[in-house]
């Protein structure tokens, strides 16, 4: 691993990584329960539901395979591995006002370069409510300004990613389609929109599409299957009676979160599950 050195102006020597951008659902708080359960072995790192990447940049594994069904944000890794500084400069043009947030947000991001449009993705997360990514039926990103006086990217950290992502290999799509070439001697971690915990649910964040209970079902047979076949798995969930009865029969390892619990940023101490096959 590489210390972080800011040598001359236009050469950034990159530390290791950190998310690039806030994600519902990060893991960054909870990495010292998790990664000390996971395999100390394995070849290639696979994680189907990536998001905003917090566990796949602190394992900094060698080999790995990420996937996440948003195709704006596999876009945006991609970007960033192939011309980070571009993407920055792009960003750079891009002002913290209302104004400017509405006319990006109206922006078909099919529409742009790969630089603009990794540069609108992370311009909108930074400055839209909460960081949320939340899209209508039609899959048009539809969160409210956020009125946030914070940086975009810090360079070092930008050319750290870029470094990170060189030898991952990318797709975007469902979970279960990127497991194909998977085998024994391989770790897949999956972190899913959670079930939901009371009237509370993850289901519309992130893509057009759900994740309720037939697609957490069809998460724990994919589960199974890999079980069969010899390959080792962890699955983060919400700590309900559903998960646990559709993991029964494998290891549970109790993870204690805290999450804001309304607007008013109260936080409570919330159990989560980690589930392992080894
Ligand atoms: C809980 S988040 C992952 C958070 C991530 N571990 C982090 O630390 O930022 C769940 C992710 O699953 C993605 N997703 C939702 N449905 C999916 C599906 N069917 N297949 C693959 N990814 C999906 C979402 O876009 C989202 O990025």
């Amino acid at each position: 691993m590489e210390l972080l050195n800011l040598t001359t102006s236009n050469s950034v020597r990159p530390s290791r990584a950190e998310p690039f951008i806030k994600w519902a659902g990060g893991k960054q708080a909870l990495l010292a329960q998790i990664l000390p359960l996971f395999p100390s072995d394995f070849e290639c790192y696979y994680e189907p539901f990536v998001g905003g990447g917090s566990v796949f940049f602190a394992l900094n594994h060698s080999r790995a395979f990420v996937n996440d069904e948003n195709g704006w944000l596999i876009d945006t890794y991609q970007a960033l591995r192939d011309n980070f500084k571009a993407v920055a400069r792009e960003l750079d043009k891009l002002p913290n006002t209302k104004e400017d947030f509405l006319r990006v947000r109206e922006v078909d991001p099919s529409s742009l370069s790969v630089e603009k449009r990794a540069a609108s993705f992370i311009f909108l997360n930074k400055t839209c409510f909460r960081g949320l990514f939340r899209v209508n039926k039609k899959g048009q990103f539809n969160v409210p300004y956020g009125e946030y006086q914070r940086r975009y990217y810090s360079i070092e950290n930008l050319a750290a990613v870029s470094k990170a992502l060189k030898q991952v290999k990318f797709s975007t799509g469902d979970f279960e389609d990127c497991l194909v070439d998977v085998t024994r001697n391989d770790f897949v971690y999956f972190d899913p929109p959670y079930y939901k915990v009371g009237g509370f649910s993850d289901f519309n964040r992130y893509t057009a599409g759900q994740f309720r209970e037939p697609q957490h079902l069809r998460l724990a047979s994919l589960c199974n299957e890999l079980d069969d076949k010899g390959v080792r798995w962890a699955v983060s969930n919400s700590d309900t009676p559903f998960i646990r009865e559709i993991f029964k029969g494998y290891r549970l390892e109790t993870i204690h979160a805290r999450r804001e619990i309304n607007l008013n940023s109260q936080n409570r101490d919330i159990k989560e599950l980690l589930v392992l096959n080894y």
